[in-house]
């Protein structure tokens, strides 16, 4: 996702400073990035629009960084034409092994349906692909994407159902992200030469400008790395559960049906792409989900 990367501020602060002079609205906690107008804050800052356009896309950042968090939003994506368009909805760290918790909604054309990829990568590794269709028309109403990210596991939700899980398997050798403090971005880009169809269809541009629309944004942390120098950490909503959430058996049963009747790649059986041999997560998740 390099193309949708905002310039990185890694050394000084100030820099970032000066670097931005995107308007900051949503509860004062997000930041426009780039795309200049084509990004937006509209009703007294509670929503957020993004549009792409032949002369560039749009995006935003958090301006908090989180070690472990729990992050809602409601999105509604683009709707009609929208195939060849990509909304990126992704945590990412700034190091050069950086570690990424990706939703990305795959545009398509009018009333065929989207794909929600996703992806995780721990230390600069990805390749850990899983896409879904949705059981709605995501360009109808808003919908809440959810991240749920703790000391335990990383778990995505549509909807509150559960539709992935991560477990942290450090104990078996299986890295998992901890170390580093990731920043919610979010951008509606261009992807035409491989999103819809693997880019056989192509963005067509007498619909742009392409718009997705946010709003309640709602993030709970552990630690906060500000835009203060210094880190504040300890729980900071009223509520701290969401620190040790993990599935229950009612939640084991929704990921089950999300899987099997909407999941329709998952890099846990392509032997075909990993002749080598899957990796070591797929073997250990998959033993535990069939003990459930
Ligand atoms: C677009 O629609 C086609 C036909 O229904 C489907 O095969 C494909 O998975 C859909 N999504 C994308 C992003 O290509």
């Amino acid at each position: 996702m390099a193309e949708a990367s905002p310039p990185l501020c890694l050394v000084v602060l100030v820099v970032c400073l000066l670097g931005f002079s995107g308007a900051v609205d949503m509860n004062g906690e997000l930041e426009i990035t780039w795309g200049g107008d084509r990004a937006k804050f509209l009703d007294g800052g509670n929503e957020l629009t993004l549009s792409l356009d032949k002369g560039s896309g749009s995006g935003f950042w958090s301006r908090n960084q989180y070690v472990f968090a729990k992050i809602d939003m409601q999105i509604k994506l683009v709707p009609g034409n929208s195939a060849g368009t990509v909304t990126a909805y992704y945590l990412r760290s700034k190091e050069s092994k950086w570690d990424e918790i990706d939703f990305e909604f795959l545009g398509n054309l009018s009333c065929e349906p989207y794909i929600v990829h996703t992806n995780i990568f721990v230390q600069g590794k990805g390749d850990r692909e899983q896409q879904f269709y949705l059981w709605f028309d995501p360009t109808a109403d808003f919908h809440t994407y959810s991240f749920l990210w703790n000391p335990k596991n990383i778990i995505l939700y549509v909807d509150g159902t559960p539709i992935r899980e991560f477990k942290n398997m450090e104990s078996k050798g299986i890295p998992f992200p901890k170390r580093q403090a990731l920043r919610l971005q979010s951008s509606l880009w261009n992807g035409d030469s491989w999103a819809t169809r693997g880019g056989r269809v192509k963005i067509d541009w007498s619909q742009a400008p392409f718009t997705a629309a946010y709003t309640n944004f709602n993030a709970d942390q552990a630690c906060i790395w500000s835009s203060s120098t210094s880190s504040s950490c300890g729980a900071s909503s009223k509520d701290d559960s969401w620190l040790s959430q993990q599935l229950d058996s009612a939640a084991y049963q929704k990921l089950e049906w999300v899987q099997k009747n909407y999941m329709i790649y998952n890099y846990c059986t392509d032997y075909k792409r990993f002749p080598q041999g899957l990796a070591p997560e797929c073997v250990t998740q998959r033993v535990e989900f069939e003990n459930k």
